[in-house]
């Protein structure tokens, strides 16, 4: 009994001091990364198979066209017809290796169909990256029923459809990148956004979550990479009205998400000062925090005019 106390009171103790040093060696590691991040080593993505939902869209293409240029075999899925056709023309004249394929990525038997194909034609897959998203732009009471089932199709439960379709694949090669490409809205939620925010903030659950999952397992040469943006320039939010900054551009951000891959980063804000902000609202007054919402940030303001898109795949 004694014994048995003794021993689990040294266990404590050496993870105790285990614990101190890891946080004093991974701050002053994450520091010295923050200042110099030219010091992170960077792989190769040549010849790697990388596979991009909703890749036809804004950010998408620039990926697309960003990665077939580093010499990445680039697939892309995307359920519009007509911007998979221009990206078609594009990748003939620009002389790129990309697949395009018209593939919903809602539609589960469809995405395990065209995954086996990839797999087939293509090779296994070693970056996955789920971009596709929609928004409804409504109000709560004005989103129809169909079209709130539709953003958490898109935004979130294919996720589960295209990882299931890849990851078993990459853990049986002992590596594989997952990609999500969630928003500033999953951590911080916004007028006009109840369907949209509430899939990111699911994305951020399913992030974390597999993330814990693989490490628990050992597949460390596995990784994830969440990034979470600010308003982009696609048309994705027409209408808004940001007060505080410009939007991004579509290629800084697909130059961002290049880069995370490239680095094996795991959480990614655009701006990066949005990591340090956006948590402060669980420590300040709640009053405090609308306030800060209202008068600063001016949240609701910018969102206001959004329009709702007809040409997105709900629509
Ligand atoms: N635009 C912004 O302000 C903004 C901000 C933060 C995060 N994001 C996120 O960035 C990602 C890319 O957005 P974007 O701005 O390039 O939008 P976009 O509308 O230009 O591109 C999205 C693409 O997804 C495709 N898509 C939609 N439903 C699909 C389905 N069922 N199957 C396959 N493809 C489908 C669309 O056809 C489109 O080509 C999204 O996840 C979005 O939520 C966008």
């Amino acid at each position: 009994m004694l014994k048995q106390l003794i021993l689990n009171l040294a266990f404590a103790v050496w993870n105790f001091i285990v614990l101190c040093a890891l946080t004093f060696y991974y701050f002053f590691e994450a520091f010295v990364l923050t200042i110099f991040p030219f010091l992170k080593k960077e792989k190769s993505l040549k010849n790697k198979t990388v596979l991009i939902t909703g890749g036809a869209g804004g950010v998408g293409q620039e990926l697309a066209l960003r990665l077939a240029r580093l010499k990445a075999n680039v697939v892309v899925w995307d359920v519009n017809e007509k911007a998979i056709e221009k990206l078609r023309t594009r990748i003939s004249n620009d002389d790129l290796k990309i697949r395009a394929s018209v593939v919903d990525i809602t539609d589960r038997h469809s995405v395990y169909k065209h995954a086996d194909l990839v797999k087939s034609e293509v090779g296994p897959v070693d970056v996955l990256i789920n971009n596709a998203g929609i928004v409804a732009g409504q109000t709560f009471l004005e989103i129809p029923d169909e079209l709130i089932e539709k953003t958490f199709e898109v935004n979130v439960i294919s996720h589960y459809w295209t990882i299931k379709a890849f990851l078993g694949d990459m853990i049986q090669r002992g590596q594989g990148h997952i990609v999500s490409v969630g928003s500033l809205t999953g951590m911080l939620g916004t007028y006009k956004c109840t369907d949209y925010s509430a899939t990111k903030y699911a994305l951020n659950g399913l992030h974390e979550s597999l993330s814990t999952e693989l490490k628990t397992h050992g597949h460390d040469n596995i990784h994830m990479t969440l990034i979470c943006p600010y308003f982009i320039n696609t048309g994705m939010f027409a209408g808004c009205n940001p007060r505080n900054m410009s939007m991004l551009e579509p290629k800084d951000v697909a130059k961002r998400i290049i880069t995370a891959i490239k680095r094996e980063e795991s959480f990614i804000t655009m701006p990066f000062i949005a990591r340090l902000v956006l948590p402060l609202k669980h420590y300040l007054p709640t009053k405090l925090a609308w306030a800060v919402m209202f008068r600063v940030i001016q949240g609701p303001q910018s969102m206001i005019g959004l329009n709702s898109r007809k040409d997105t795949a709900a629509a």
